[in-house]
């Protein structure tokens, strides 16, 4: 996988990306961050040798390297899921590809269920832990030294001053964040009542299909990270609804744009 990374990164080097300093994933719905992008660069992934291909019609499927905030930022639309087949080193491959491109900080968006109900659909939630319930690791096999350490530290896996700046920065602009706990599971199928109950009761406040792997690889490459989740449902295991996918794409649309202002002030910032 080395030696593909090592390709992949002088194929985009050679395309003109080459100093970017913040990486940013998009999660479900919530690629419009791209817009306040003065876009550079922007390539289809079905371009880029060893990149998978985005499966999800919603999923955009561009690497796009512009200025944002005077910075150099190198957003993926569209991110990998395991749940469409993927091998977890398939969906963490364009991290490595960001840290060796030279990417400094990652940010990261997501779509989850929100299972603690003192908060409301349509709520941000900046990450300050999570709970890996996904099968497989992308960590898992032959080590190779030049992504660090097997055994890597997950004791703070996500950066406190990335987080702090974002706490600032949402209550200076009044946008309502919450702070919580993420349990990522492998989906596709949505949760049964006692497994929204169980994952409660295990410590989580929102429950998605993605963010974990990427963040694995980022603390195994000592890339500072930070991950916001847009609660796009209610998950209530005493009064639960069928949930209705455009809905959450729905959501996840009318909250972006809260999102978008916080990820470009903590952008300008760093
Ligand atoms: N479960 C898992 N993933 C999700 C959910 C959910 O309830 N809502 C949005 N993504």
């Amino acid at each position: 996988m080395l030696e593909q990374v090592k390709e992949t990164t002088a194929f985009l080097k050679d395309k003109g990306i080459t100093a970017p300093k913040i990486g940013v994933i998009l999660g479900t719905g919530l690629g419009d961050l791209v817009n306040e992008i003065d876009v550079e660069i922007s390539i289809d992934y079905k371009e880029i040798p060893n990149f998978p291909l985005a499966t999800i019609e919603f999923h955009h499927g561009k690497l796009i390297y512009g200025k944002l905030g005077g910075k150099q930022v190198l957003a993926m639309q569209g991110r990998f899921h395991y749940y469409e087949g993927y091998t977890m080193q398939q969906v963490t491959f364009p991290v490595r590809v960001m840290k060796f491109l030279g990417v400094e900080q990652l940010l990261i968006s997501n779509a989850a269920g929100g299972m603690n109900l003192d908060w409301q659909k349509g709520e941000l939630m900046l990450l300050t832990d999570h709970i890996n319930l996904q099968p497989e690791n992308p960590l898992r096999g032959v080590n190779i030294p030049e992504f660090g350490p097997i055994f890597t530290d997950m004791s703070a896996p996500y950066s406190s001053d990335l987080n702090s700046k974002l706490i600032d920065i949402a209550a200076r602009e009044s946008i309502t964040l919450r702070e919580g706990v993420y349990v990522a599971v492998a989906g596709p199928n949505l949760e049964t009542r006692a497994e929204y109950k169980f994952l409660r009761n295990a410590g989580a406040d929102v429950v998605g299909m993605s963010t974990v792997p990427e963040v694995i690889v980022a603390n195994q490459m000592e890339l500072p990270c930070c991950a916001v989740s847009v609660i796009t449902d209610e998950c209530d295991p005493d009064n639960l609804h069928p949930v209705d996918i455009q809905d959450i794409i729905n959501t996840a649309k009318t909250a972006e744009k809260r999102l978008i202002q916080l990820y470009k002030h903590l952008i300008k910032e760093l």
